[in-house]
């Protein structure tokens, strides 16, 4: 979006009715929270997060940069994160409503009170403990969407232990990396998972990965029985869920952990190496978490949240898992997939429900738009979707058309959208919209959440003017934010606090520009090599490894493709170490490399698109010329250039697919 369109650009104010609601409410009230942190950022935060979070021991540190960038918050609080969203719950009277509503994949539809949670978190949290899991220990979850998933990352915390979620999706391989280098001792997964009609085996992953080495401080693996499908139980190591449970107590006291302790890790591609495990901490995570749900999503203990994401993400561990939980909300918890049995599978749960707050991802709805419009059957419109009150998007940057349809179809044109941009790495929301106060701009995530310092900057550090497009960087520590790469110090220090910038400001990975007149933040895409499919992170040089461990592949590059509804595709060019196939021959072996990055990292890593070439374009000096494959890729002509270029011959190889 150029500045110039934006100054034309439509605001959609907050309706009326939703302001007077509004945990926020109005522009003063963000601007005074601003204020507040503007004038005492400590004392900010120590406000909200004595407001928000319930201390077994209070804090009375707030932040210390003494060893920055590895900062630390409230660090001598201590407190529980499952009794903050359980057992606080309980106590103020919300025992018997609703926690969570889960919809199974064929529709079977499960509510679970807070009190019937919190029972079934203390009986797995003994569980755990029965196998030997204690605090400090890592436990890795490879479980699909369920009560069970909530029930094994909640008992974690409960007991102390730090949690790895490991995305279903991912291969024996990618489970294997992530266990060897968390060090786990147990893992948890299912016999199977159901998705849009079909069973999936879980557990022979499980067994795949443990037995390709690495893993040996796994002592356990507990299988929750979904679907009883055929599961091979390997003798002394690997318990039923259900007998696990069996005979243990209702009760048990929660683990109270230092706040900086470790809550979780979550594996998140970078643009180098292997995926990195994300640390969060408890307490200042805990706060992110409570506050923007609070104040984003304006819950409130009467509202029924759904958001979309897998608990493998890490909108689903904040939005999922804690968030809603830790304010007394209802939430959904949902198996399938939005295209089964049908495209109207969101807006009949929404309708049956009557879901107030809705939470996706742009690839979601413009999926559901293209089914919209060839399938009328499935358009929201046939729905009842009166209950919606708010609807948020995440992961990816929302195009204008769709945030529009979304606004009218989906919205009745009545409800406020937050476009929420936010990371793996900082824990919450970063700059988001507050919906009952700032105005929106469709594709305009907006204003940075009260207290975050966001700033758009040059290579050098210094603020770019607004109108003009730079590096996103946060120029102040915030309490939800990552705290170390696991086992790699250094490589938090350098991928995140750069010597670039004086190792002062936090370099988020993405490009922004700041709206001319309302300072509004655009987000422009990341400017490192990690592509953003379907609001999936991959990096490209664990796909570039990935095919390069195939025998045939002698070397290769990995570029994004803008497309219409993934966003990004992933286009590989492949130099085999053999000659060039053409034909039905390098059909066979795209269907081959295809086949081999989905069993390496998993099938949300697999090329859409593999080309042949004799070489790879690059400079005199040997250096991959990866704008010019950009190019390619896209259908571009090149007019870029290429007198630096080794082999210019190889570009017109590189244009054409395979077939
Ligand atoms: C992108 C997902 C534009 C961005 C919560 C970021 C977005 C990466 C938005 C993080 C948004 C996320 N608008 N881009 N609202 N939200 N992104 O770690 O490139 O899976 O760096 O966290 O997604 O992806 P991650």
């Amino acid at each position: 979006m150029s500045s110039n369109e934006s100054a034309e650009a439509r605001l959609y104010y907050p309706p009326e009715e939703f302001v007077r609601q509004a945990t926020i409410s109005g522009m003063d009230a963000y601007k005074s929270l601003c204020d507040e942190a503007q004038r005492d950022y400590e004392g900010y935060w120590a406000r909200l997060a004595r407001e928000h979070v319930v201390w077994h021991k209070p804090f009375t540190q707030v932040l210390d940069q003494g060893e920055a960038p590895f900062f630390k918050w409230f660090a001598d609080g201590q407190l529980n994160v499952s009794y903050n969203c359980l057992d606080r719950n309980v106590q103020s009277g919300l025992g018997d409503k609703v926690a969570i509503i889960f919809e199974a994949d064929n529709g079977r539809v499960t509510k679970v009170t807070y009190s019937e949670l919190l029972a079934k978190v203390c009986q797995f949290s003994n569980a755990l403990k029965s196998v030997g899991v204690g605090k400090g220990d890592r436990v890795v979850i490879y479980l699909p969407m369920s009560v069970e998933g909530i029930v094994a990352m909640q008992a974690c915390a409960r007991i102390g232990a730090t949690h790895s979620v490991v995305f279903g999706g991912f291969s024996a391989q990618s489970l294997r990396d992530r266990i060897n280098d968390a060090g786990a001792v147990l893992v948890i997964t299912a016999d199977e998972q159901c998705r849009g009609g079909k069973n999936i085996p879980l557990k022979p992953a499980v067994d795949e990965a443990l037995s390709l080495g690495g893993c040996e401080s796994i002592r356990n693996v507990v299988v929750y029985q979904r679907t009883g499908g055929a599961c091979n139980m390997v003798a002394g190591r690997d318990l039923w869920w259900h007998d696990a449970v069996q005979g243990q107590g209702d009760a048990c006291e929660p683990e109270w952990v230092e706040a900086e302790h470790p809550l979780f890790l979550l594996y998140t591609s970078g643009s180098t190496g292997k995926p990195k495990g994300v640390q969060h901490s408890t307490g200042g995570y805990l706060l992110q978490a409570v506050l923007t749900t609070k104040w984003t999503f304006d819950l409130k203990p009467v509202d029924v949240f759904w958001c979309t994401a897998d608990i493998g993400w890490v909108t689903g561990h904040t939005y999922i898992t804690y968030g809603p939980l830790a304010c007394g909300g209802t939430e959904i918890v949902f198996e399938g997939v939005p295209s089964y049995p049908d495209a109207g599978r969101f807006w009949k749960m929404i309708q049956d429900h009557k879901v107030n707050i809705f939470y996706t991802a742009p690839t979601a709805i413009r999926s559901l738009i293209k089914a919209a419009e060839t399938n009328p059957v499935v358009h929201p419109r046939n729905y009842d979707l009166g209950s919606l009150r708010l609807m948020g998007s995440v992961g990816e940057p929302i195009n204008p058309a769709a945030w529009e349809w979304y606004h009218r179809n989906v919205g009745g044109g009545r409800c406020p959208i937050v476009d929420t941009f936010w990371q793996t790495e900082t824990g919450g929301h970063m700059i988001t919209p507050l919906p009952g106060a700032t105005p929106l701009v469709p594709g305009s995530c907006t204003l940075p959440f009260p207290g975050i310092q966001a700033s758009v900057v040059d290579e050098t550090g210094a603020e770019v003017p607004w109108g003009q497009g730079g590096i996103l960087v946060m120029k102040k520590p915030w309490p939800g934010m990552i705290r170390t790469i696991w086992g790699d110090p250094e490589r938090f220090r350098k991928s995140y606090y750069p010597a670039d910038f004086q190792g002062k400001y936090y370099l988020a990975g993405d490009g922004a520009i700041r709206d001319r007149n309302t300072g509004y933040f655009t987000i422009t895409g990341r400017i490192d090599d990690v592509l953003n499919v379907s609001g999936h992170r991959m990096g490209t040089m664990e796909i570039e490894s990935a095919l390069v461990a195939h025998p045939l592949v002698a070397e290769s590059a990995v570029v994004g493709r803008p497309d219409e509804l993934t966003g990004e595709a992933i286009v590989a060019f492949v130099v085999l170490r053999r000659s060039r196939p053409t034909g039905e021959e390098a059909k066979k072996i795209v269907a081959e490399l295809q086949a081999w990055v989905g069993k390496e990292i998993g099938p949300i890593a697999k090329p859409r698109d593999i080309r042949f070439g004799d070489n790879l374009p690059k400079t005199r000096s040997g250096k991959i010329m990866r704008r010019l494959l950009r190019a390619i890729a896209k259908g571009e002509d090149i007019t870029q250039d290429v007198s630096t270029l080794e082999n210019p011959a190889i570009l017109d190889q590189l244009k054409h697919g395979a077939g």
